[in-house]
């Protein structure tokens, strides 16, 4: 979608807003698959209530990008705009064991610099791709550790009310890859309370993880990670290993040879390409096991 309302046009420079017209989502998503539209880069984090009212008053669709990782787009021209944070100067504060953290601060950077200053707890979820934000959406979670156990406040833009809230950990859920902030809540801050640890604790933490990463998940190839989510009790990607669907393929989509959550981009897949190797493995899975599997990844496909 090309914004042309020269109203909203010139009210986004004031907003501190920048346009990106016509901009590629396979160029920013981790699975390289998605059309373009415009996508406005938004530098001043307090004025999103404002962006937003102008956006919904001239009946523009929007959506929100975190940092891509986890995300299924199709492809074409895109019926909605793409509004972004851009990163800012500051992304993490430190005050004691509390790190105030922006939310577009990219994850594994942010469990690095805790690190640093002898802050731990996320070992695990070094390896997870994306932002700060986008993990607390979904409370990622690898190796024990869940980004949720360490929130003590969340700043947000609700939709529902239109404003910048702040909640606090007991006014959030945070489940198995679930969270009870609303779909289009969006996710501006959080303050983490972390233990200490002694830097080259951490470390060793970090290197363990990273090695288990790296042995069992295809790194280096195009994917949103798991594809599914692993049903209570049991595991998405043993069962899809042992219906030997490792190698699987619709067009350029593909079952990771390495773990079989994964479907990669091995190429050229398109949108439809890899939801119909998504559909095709849950119906098989469904037929042997008698269970529905749920995505994890998110679809950004109507
Ligand atoms: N397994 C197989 N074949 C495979 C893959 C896995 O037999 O192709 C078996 C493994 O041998 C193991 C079990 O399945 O016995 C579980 O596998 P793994 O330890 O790789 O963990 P997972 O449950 O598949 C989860 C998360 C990952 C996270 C890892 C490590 C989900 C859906 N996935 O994977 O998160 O990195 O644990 O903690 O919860 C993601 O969220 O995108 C993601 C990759």
């Amino acid at each position: 979608m090309r914004l042309s309302d020269p109203r909203i046009l010139s009210a986004l420079p004031e907003l501190g807003v920048e346009r990106i017209a016509g901009a590629s989502l396979a160029e920013r998503t981790s699975l390289h698959i998605g059309g373009s539209t415009d996508l406005l880069l938004i530098r001043r984090h307090s004025s999103l209530p404002e962006l937003i009212a102008l956006l919904r008053g001239a009946g523009i669709p929007y959506k929100f990008l975190g940092g891509g990782t986890n995300l299924l787009v199709r492809d074409g021209e895109l019926p909605w705009v793409v509004l972004q944070l851009s990163h800012q100067e500051e992304e993490v504060r430190l005050e004691g064991n509390s790190a105030y953290v922006d939310a577009a601060a990219d994850l594994g950077r942010t469990v690095t610099f805790c690190a640093k200053h002898d802050l731990g707890g996320m070992e695990g979820l070094i390896g997870v791709p994306g932002t700060v934000g986008g993990a607390l959406r979904m409370n990622a979670g690898a190796y024990g550790t869940q980004i949720g156990s360490y929130v003590r406040e969340v700043e947000i833009y609700r939709a529902a009310d239109a404003r910048i809230e702040t909640l606090r950990q007991k006014e959030i859920s945070f489940e198995y890859r679930h969270t009870s902030f609303a779909p289009d809540d969006i996710m501006l801050a959080v303050k983490l309370e972390l233990p200490s640890k002694p830097y080259r604790e951490i470390l060793e933490g970090i290197r363990v993880c990273n090695e288990k990463r790296r042995s069992s998940q295809p790194l280096n190839q195009k994917s949103a990670g798991c594809i599914f989510k692993n049903p209570p009790g049991g595991s998405a990607g043993r069962m899809i290993d042992e219906l030997r669907l490792k190698g699987f393929s619709v067009g350029d989509a593909r079952v990771s040879d390495r773990h079989a959550n994964f479907f990669v981009n091995a190429g050229q897949a398109s949108c439809a390409d890899m939801l119909a190797l998504i559909a095709e493995v849950r119906r098989r899975v469904h037929a042997t096991y008698g269970i529905e599997l749920e995505n994890e990844v998110i679809l950004w496909t109507q």
